[in-house]
């Protein structure tokens, strides 16, 4: 499952998973390559978000692998008594001022 919810017109954010049976196999990686070369050529969007839990490893390797830059850390959310950190990534489309 790959999402693309809009936050404007120009920027949107990713978000993935995969069923547990497939993961290591690089289904995320490819799937997240084929959507952003969509939506930043074809849709034309300037800018997509990708946010990881701290936590989340296979996460934050996805967005490594699939060259988004690393924009900062936030307080995220509360699961429970603790609070997970959110790290954000960014990918430019071409043309952006953001590159
Ligand atoms: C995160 C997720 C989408 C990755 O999908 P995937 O198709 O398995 O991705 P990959 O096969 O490329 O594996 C991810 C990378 O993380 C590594 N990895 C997998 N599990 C890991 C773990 N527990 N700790 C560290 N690295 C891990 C893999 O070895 C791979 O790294 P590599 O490229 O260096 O070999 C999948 O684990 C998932 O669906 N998780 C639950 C939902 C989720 O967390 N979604 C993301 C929300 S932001």
């Amino acid at each position: 499952m790959i999402n693309l919810p809009f936050r404007s017109d120009d920027l949107a954010t990713v978000a993935y998973s995969v069923f547990p049976e497939n993961r290591g196999q690089g289904v995320a990686p490819r799937a997240v390559r084929l959507l952003a070369r969509w939506a930043l050529s074809d849709l034309r969007l300037k800018q997509l978000i990708l946010e990881a839990s701290e936590g989340n490893a296979a996460s934050i390797r996805v967005a490594e692998r699939c060259h988004f830059r690393y924009v900062g850390t936030c307080s995220g959310t509360v699961e429970g008594d603790r609070q997970e950190r959110t790290v954000v990534f960014a990918l430019e489309g071409l043309g952006s001022a953001g590159q």
